[in-house]
């Protein structure tokens, strides 16, 4: 079966066009804004196109499916704030150019999945958490964006398109490419990663409340200060995650604001995000009970109150290795020497969907490990590598 190497770069060039942020390859393109919506409706035309049946979810998920069993190959092309052109968009077009091809050549069935919100505007890879039954859609429906919009009211934009939720045993299994996101394989100058598992994540949001006031006239003494908490929280995080960390542990602290956020005025009130990650579940656990430890004692030593929401969790996931030893001899057929097993930090559909049936990942290189920036980038040659290394999986399984 041939595939069309240049037909699958055009189609990747044209969604990074959906969002595209003026700055490099860049995207814009948070799941369901309109630029989303626009850019999910353009690629189930795609689908269309190459014979698949599309078929939206009610949480936003986007399948182009073929026949009543097949194998599902996808990603998700929702994307940062401000993200890359190839975070998920690679790994969605790969399954329609893969599953195009096997149509035109009368080969396997194949279908094709886009997840929604799979980068965490609402929850933490929220479309696959429903579809494989991580979450209810009624809790879905209750998370909030960093602005306080429910995902409920939101996801609605698409309600006109949306059917019900897909069953799984349609699908005899699920393959997921998608860059590297770190320096590991830039460095090791290998084109092909074969994952061996993905980390685990906890993720919570939280509030804390002092008092707001003068900063000229309130003593220094007498301050229940909102951002000094947060400063101070996020010191004895450091240290005391420090204290239970392996090389492979990572934290952030990636969304903070603090209310007035003026410069005379003492902040009242402090809203940030603490993700961490783990390919342990046990050291995942226990990295919860020294957050909320350390809330305790912030709360009572800077005499402020300090609520934590739901703890949002993706347990560490192994993949299949019946469908990892194909993607490992096709990379051995197509790129002898030149690949590697590796263990993912970023998160992925496949480990959610690795729950409700066999999944496993191919990665390639990211240039200067860059990724959930603008200047995340590919080199075209490595793209068409996975694409052809995906494929020659695919058709093996
Ligand atoms: C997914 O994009 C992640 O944050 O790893
Ligand atoms: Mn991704
Ligand atoms: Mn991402």
């Amino acid at each position: 079966m041939t595939l069309n190497p240049d037909r699958f770069l055009e189609d990747l060039h044209r969604l990074g066009s959906f969002g595209a942020s003026g700055v490099g390859k860049g995207v814009v393109r948070p799941a369901f804004t309109a630029v989303d919506i626009a850019a999910r409706r353009w690629l189930a035309s795609r689908m269309e196109e190459a014979g698949l049946k599309t078929h939206f979810d009610p949480i936003g998920n986007l399948f182009g499916l073929n026949g009543e069993k097949s194998l599902l190959i996808g990603s998700h092309s929702d994307s940062q704030p401000e993200g890359g052109w190839l975070d998920g968009a690679l790994g969605v077009v790969a399954g329609l150019e893969i599953a195009r091809a096997s149509i035109e050549a009368g080969g396997p069935p194949i279908s094709v999945a886009n997840f929604q919100d799979e980068e965490g505007r609402f929850g933490v890879l929220t479309g696959s958490d429903v579809w494989t039954g991580s979450i209810s859609l009624a809790e879905a429906d209750m998370f909030t964006d960093t602005d306080g919009l429910a995902l409920g009211a939101v996801r609605a934009r698409m309600a006109g398109r949306a059917r019900e939720f897909l069953p799984h045993d349609m699908f005899t299994g699920f393959l997921e490419m998608h860059i590297e996101q770190g320096p590991g394989m830039d460095v090791s100058g290998d084109q092909i990663g074969v994952v061996s598992d993905i980390v685990g994540i906890r993720e919570v949001r939280i509030k804390i409340t002092g008092r707001q006031n003068h900063a000229g006239t309130t003593p220094m003494a007498l301050r229940q200060d909102a951002f000094q908490a947060l400063s101070n929280f996020n010191q004895r995080i450091n240290e005391r995650f420090s204290a239970v960390a392996t090389p492979a542990t990572v934290w952030t602290l990636g969304h903070a604001e603090i209310s007035p956020n003026a410069s005379s005025v003492i902040p009242g009130v402090a809203h940030f995000s603490l993700q961490w990650r783990d390919g342990d579940f046990a050291r995942l656990n226990y990295m919860e009970t020294i957050l909320r430890e350390v809330a305790e004692e912030v709360s009572r030593d800077q005499d402020v109150k300090i609520e934590l929401g739901k703890v949002g969790a993706i347990e560490p996931a192994a993949m299949d290795p019946r469908l990892k030893e194909a993607l490992r001899n096709a990379a051995e057929e197509l790129a002898p020497g030149k690949w590697l097993d590796l263990p993912s930090g970023a998160l992925h559909d496949a480990a959610n969907v690795s729950r409700v049936m066999p999944a496993a990942m191919l990665f390639v290189p990211s240039i200067g490990g860059i990724s959930h920036a603008f200047d995340e980038d590919t080199k075209e040659a490595d793209l068409v590598k996975g694409l052809e290394v995906l494929n020659r999986a695919a058709l093996s399984v």
